[in-house]
């Protein structure tokens, strides 16, 4: 890729477990954009953009909205928690970057977080026996999207409306009280969460809007990206079910997110970090709980920017990695994090998974039973010494460098079109 001007209208897609630095890269390339929109997922998402130094983590807000020309949209396939999203507002502010109706829209169709998804991601968790945990970032996430398919979710429109709002949110909190009370857990208040959501309706309702039009719109005039929250491999229905979040991570959930039609995409951008991390329980083949595994965890601070947690970290996996690629139509990779790896002597590069009957195949599974089957098979490559971050040509990279990434790219099947060596917007290169 020489210019990242002609991408658009673009997805950023995480094609491992989250955390890949989808947020960095969409930074970056708003340079040349006019438009962010998050179509998927809520604040189970962190996403973190460095400037000068300077760290800013994001939870709702698109990851444009550090660039005063650039307009964000939370779209309407994303779940929004009103309280946190005035905080993540007011921490905004704080640091000198205006929020305002016109460079942040939100979706009205968009569904609510309520106290009691929170409530019910916990209790959930608490009550699962051990294996059965997912692990989830306690935001509600599942409980919302819960919602959401069984038809009980409140929109904006719902909230914005008092009496629709009180009729949903009563329908609600009989159904609710009924689960609490079979856990010998106190009721829910329901004036109480009424008052207290009146007050977030009025202080959102300047940004409301229905964003379908909008959205169609601006695919056509305007340099777009839609920005994923997660990874495929989280994807409720691609991922490592049920260790998965609550939603499509992967390339479908940009139409039903935002109402854009799938021929509408130029480019679709995979982010790929140059090893794997997750966080949260579920299968991990290549994972490595020592050696290169703690070098990962400490040199790339491998941990959770929503949750803390410490993230699990483990050898690149071309398998898991090329399934998300084939999903999603990877039309650009941006490798991200490969100053991380330098100083281990060896490398390794998953290209297989060993059956129970000596196979080996290079199919990804969903299937966790058949995937905890498979033993990875790795090939082992020489690593590299030298500090990469103020590389910004490939040619300048260290030949074991540049001959991993050549690995990568024909192990993926994708071209490596943007490279990350820090997390510094300036930290960043292009590859023809
Ligand atoms: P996201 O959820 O995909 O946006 O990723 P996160 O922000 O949760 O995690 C990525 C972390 O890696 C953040 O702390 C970034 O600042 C950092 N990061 C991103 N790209 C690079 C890179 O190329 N090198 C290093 N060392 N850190 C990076
Ligand atoms: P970004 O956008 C990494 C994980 C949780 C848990 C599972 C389900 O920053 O990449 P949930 O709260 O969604 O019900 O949790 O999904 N998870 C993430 N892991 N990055 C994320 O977001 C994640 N969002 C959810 O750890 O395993
Ligand atoms: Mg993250």
């Amino acid at each position: 890729m020489k210019t990242t001007k002609d991408i658009f209208p673009a997805v950023i897609i995480g094609t491992q477990w989250g955390d890949e630095g989808k947020g960095k890269i969409v930074d970056l390339l708003c340079e040349n954009a006019n438009m962010v929109v998050r179509y998927q997922g809520g604040n189970n998402a962190g996403h973190t953009i460095v400037i000068n130094g300077k760290k800013t983590v994001l939870h709702h807000v698109p990851s444009g909205i550090l660039r005063s020309d650039i307009v964000c949209v939370i779209g309407n396939g994303v779940v929004v928690d009103p309280e946190i999203l005035l905080q993540e507002l007011e921490g905004l502010k704080n640091n000198g970057v205006s929020v305002t109706p016109q460079n942040l829209i939100i979706s009205n169709s968009a569904h609510v977080i309520m106290p009691y998804h929170k409530l019910f991601d916990k209790l959930k968790e608490e009550a699962a026996s051990a294996g059965k945990k997912i692990g989830t970032t306690g935001r509600g996430i599942g409980p919302v999207y819960t919602d959401k398919a069984s038809r009980k979710g409140i929109r904006f429109y719902h909230l914005m409306d008092e009496k629709l709002f009180r009729d949903r949110l009563h329908d609600n909190v009989i159904e609710k009280n009924d689960y609490l009370k079979a856990m010998g857990h106190e009721p829910l208040d329901e004036q109480a969460i009424f008052d207290e959501y009146m007050k977030y309706a009025n202080k959102l309702r300047p940004y409301m809007k229905d964003t379908t039009y909008l959205l169609n719109e601006a695919v056509k005039n305007k340099n777009v990206i839609f920005e994923g929250a997660q990874g495929t491999l989280l994807d409720i229905d691609f991922g490592t079910f049920p260790f998965v979040t609550s939603s499509n991570a992967s390339i479908g959930g940009v139409f039903c997110g935002s109402g854009i039609p799938a021929n509408k995409l130029n480019s679709i951008v995979g982010i790929v970090k140059a090893y794997v991390t997750r966080v949260g329980a579920g299968p991990f083949p290549s994972e490595q709980t020592e050696g290169a595994g703690l070098h990962m965890q400490k040199v790339g601070h491998e941990y959770g920017s929503t949750t803390g947690r410490p993230r699990r970290c483990g050898w690149f996996d071309a398998i898991a990695t090329g399934y998300s690629i084939m999903i999603n139509g990877v039309t650009d990779v941006a490798i991200t994090k490969l100053d991380v790896l330098s100083g281990l002597d060896e490398l390794k590069i998953c290209t297989g998974y060993k059956g129970p009957d000596g196979q080996i195949t290079k199919e990804f599974t969903c299937n966790i039973t058949e995937l905890a089957k498979f033993e990875p098979v790795y090939e082992t490559v020489p690593g590299w010494g030298e500090d990469i971050t103020g590389v910004r040509d490939f040619s300048d990279l260290p030949k074991n460098a540049q001959t991993y990434l050549n690995k990568l790219e024909e192990l993926m099947g994708a071209k490596i079109s943007i490279i990350s060596v820090g997390p510094g917007r300036e930290e960043t290169f292009l590859k023809d």
